[in-house]
């Protein structure tokens, strides 16, 4: 009876050693398989990540309908010159939502020379104000007539 008793227990025994080893060896197991096949946030994924979206932010040369998308403005002659020139300081919406004839602009360019630190823009000068009397002019008057030109007055007599 007793030895029987110890009998049982010894199998007792060895039944939870082997469930303790097969637990381990299933964790082991795991464990690999996890490091085999996790392909988690790499360092060198977030940096190509981060270039993308400063490359996106930069929009370097992207066009939609004939616009720098970065910018806003039609690709024509002149285009880079003015983009290079006119978005140093601030936004290129302060130039998009301005019209003015080429005189208007000549004007504002000197306004910035002489108040605003702009340089002298030499011959690019001619092709930013090309560019800009040509894409950004004032809209011809809709609605009404053009004023009256060349006015032969005559003195009203009593
Ligand atoms: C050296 C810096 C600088 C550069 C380069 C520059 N600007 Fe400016 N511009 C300014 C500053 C400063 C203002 C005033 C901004 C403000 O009021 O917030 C300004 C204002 C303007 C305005 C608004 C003027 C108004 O009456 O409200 C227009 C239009 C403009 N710039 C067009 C241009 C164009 C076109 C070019 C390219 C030829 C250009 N800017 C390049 C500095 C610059």
């Amino acid at each position: 009876m007793k030895k029987n008793q110890e009998s049982q227990q010894l199998i007792k025994v060895l039944n939870t050693a082997v469930v303790g080893l097969l637990a381990i060896v299933i964790l082991l197991v795991g464990g690999l398989v996890f490091v085999a096949f996790y392909d988690g946030p790499s360092p060198k994924e977030n940096a190509s990540e981060t270039s993308n979206s400063l490359n996106t932010a930069l929009a370097a040369d992207e066009v939609v309908d004939g616009k720098d998308v970065a910018t806003g403005f039609v690709i024509d002659e002149g285009f880079e010159i003015v983009k290079a020139t006119c978005t140093g300081c601030h936004s290129s919406a302060i130039v998009l939502q301005n019209k003015f004839t080429r005189e208007g602009w000549k004007a504002k360019i000197v306004w910035m020379q002489e108040t605003q630190g702009l340089w002298d823009l030499g011959g690019n000068e001619a092709i930013i104000l090309d560019y800009l009397a040509k894409h950004h002019a004032p809209a011809p008057p809709t609605g009404r007539r053009v004023p009256l030109k060349d006015i032969e007055w005559y003195e009203l007599k009593n």
